[in-house]
Order: C-alpha cells, then sequence, then structure tokens
C-alpha cells in the first residue's frame, strides 16, 4: 500500500487497493489470453518445422490495434515486423504500441501496399471471418503474392465447428447470423459461405462462417498455394467458441 493510500477514507482506501489490483489482474489476464493465441499459431508452424522466431519477416493483416503484434518482437526480436490494416486509428495505435514495425493503412479491398515476396511468414486472427465472399477471394491472391517462395500463412476462419461450439458456450452471439433454423439444421443444409452484414455503412465489413470443405476447395485455387493443414477448433476465442486455423504454403 502507498503512504498516500493512508491518508484515504477507509472505503475509498479499499476501492483503490480494488481497482489497482483489479487493474493489474485484467492485464495479466489479456496478456496470457493473447500469449496463448499466439502458442496455438506457433503450435501449428512447429509442426511444418517453423516458428515465429526463425521467421526474419513476418506479417499480422488486419492487425487491429496490436493486440497480438506487440508480442511478436518478444518471440523474433530479430524480425521485421510489418502490419495493417483498413482502421487508421487501429493503425496509429500500432504505430505507438510497436515503435519497431512498420504499419500501413490499406483499403478494404486489395492491393496491399507491399512488395512482392516481402514475408516468410504472414497471418490474421480473425480478418476471414468478417470478409465478404468476393473480397476474401481477392484477398488471398493478394497475400500470397506478397509471400516468398517457401513462406506460409495462417489465417483464422469461423467455419461450423465455431458455430456448434458458439451455440453450447454463447448462443447469443450467433443472433447475428439471423439464422432461419437451429444450428444443426443450418448444417445439415451444407451452405458454403455465410455472410452478414453488420452496418449497412460497412458492407464490406461483416460476418462470414465459412464450410470446411469449401475451403479445402477453394482457398488452394484461388491464392495459388498448397494448403497444408487444415486445424478445426484451433483456437480458442472469448467469448465466442474457437476459430479454426488454415496454413497455406508457397512452393519453394
Ligand atoms: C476482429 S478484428 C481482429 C483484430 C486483430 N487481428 C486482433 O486479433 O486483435 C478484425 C480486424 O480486421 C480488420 N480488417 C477488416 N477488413 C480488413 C481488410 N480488408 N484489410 C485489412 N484489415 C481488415 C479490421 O479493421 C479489424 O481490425
Amino acid at each position: 500500500m502507498l503512504a498516500l493510500d493512508l491518508l484515504r477514507p477507509p472505503v475509498r482506501r479499499v476501492k483503490t487497493w480494488v481497482r489497482r489490483h483489479n487493474g493489474g489482474l485484467a492485464a495479466d489476464l489479456e496478456r496470457r489470453y493473447n500469449l496463448n493465441q499466439l502458442q496455438r499459431f506457433e503450435a501449428v508452424l512447429n509442426r511444418h518445422g517453423r516458428s515465429f522466431q526463425t521467421s526474419s519477416a513476418l506479417c499480422e493483416f488486419g492487425c487491429g490495434e496490436g493486440r497480438l503484434t506487440q508480442y511478436l518482437f518478444e518471440l523474433s526480436p530479430l524480425a521485421s515486423i510489418f502490419g495493417c490494416d483498413v482502421r487508421r486509428e487501429a493503425v496509429e495505435v500500432c504505430r505507438r504500441k510497436v515503435p519497431q514495425g512498420r504499419f500501413t493503412v490499406n483499403h478494404a479491398t486489395p492491393p496491399m501496399d507491399v512488395e512482392d515476396a516481402a514475408f516468410d511468414l504472414l497471418y490474421s486472427y480473425s480478418v476471414f471471418t468478417h470478409l465478404s465472399e468476393s473480397n476474401h477471394k481477392a484477398w488471398l491472391g493478394e497475400l500470397a503474392r506478397t509471400l516468398k517462395p517457401g513462406g506460409l500463412m495462417l489465417h483464422t476462419v469461423h467455419s461450423y465447428e465455431y458455430l456448434r461450439r458458439t451455440a453450447r458456450f454463447s448462443p447469443e452471439s450467433l443472433l447475428k447470423y439471423q439464422l432461419k433454423e437451429p444450428v444443426e439444421a443450418f448444417i445439415r443444409a451444407g451452405r458454403d459461405y455465410l455472410y452478414v452484414v453488420d452496418d449497412p455503412a460497412t458492407p464490406e465489413y461483416g460476418s462470414t462462417v465459412i464450410r470446411k470443405e469449401y475451403i479445402l476447395e477453394v482457398w488452394p485455387r484461388e491464392s495459388g498455394l498448397e494448403l497444408v493443414e487444415y486445424v478445426e477448433g484451433a483456437i480458442e476465442a472469448y467469448p465466442e467458441g474457437c476459430q479454426d486455423l488454415v496454413v497455406l504454403r508457397k512452393r519453394p
């Protein structure tokens, strides 16, 4: 307890203590949650003989405010780190939070302001969970362009596994999809691509669920890459169930 706290009335003293310690706990939990998600990426990378540490040019597509990007220098101190997002304010936050990185703003549709074959590892977390079908195809090709030969790209998606888990653990999160039938009936119908615009002002940013079999067939074609692994439920997500992870490789 700080000396200054002793001068406060007892109730305020307790409130100050709770705020300070809960704030610390929240920050600690947030860090653990974020690092746990990166560990899931790392575990999959390791299966392909790769890691954050051995990657020299890393890119996070749709980095937001650097929730994950901020740890990349801890994991890979010598790498060059690049991040991009459509939201200018988020990119500004990244620039402040991660001064060693390079961050740019891109439009909702390609291209990205990056030279060919720039990265050996590119990943996104919860970006393909928000793109329309035509836009997600366009980005697959564009992102593949920025990979070096032999480079890997990993993207999370919401799939039927996400629908199943979320229906059990956070059913209110599914309301935005306006499903006309129960989740299992929707899954049996086998629709490939579900895209719901959340806000008409941003038609290129909605909520997306993609069928695994569609990804296995369409993503290699659209990206020109090999799909080397599809991990169902790879990454636990709060408050919703999980995100799957798709791993693609550019042929050497
Ligand atoms: C759910 S947030 C995830 C942010 C970050 N990846 C994280 O895990 O904290 C989705 C992010 O994707 C970004 N985004 C959406 N469409 C994009 C696009 N076409 N290009 C780049 N970023 C995009 C959004 O602005 C938002 O920051």
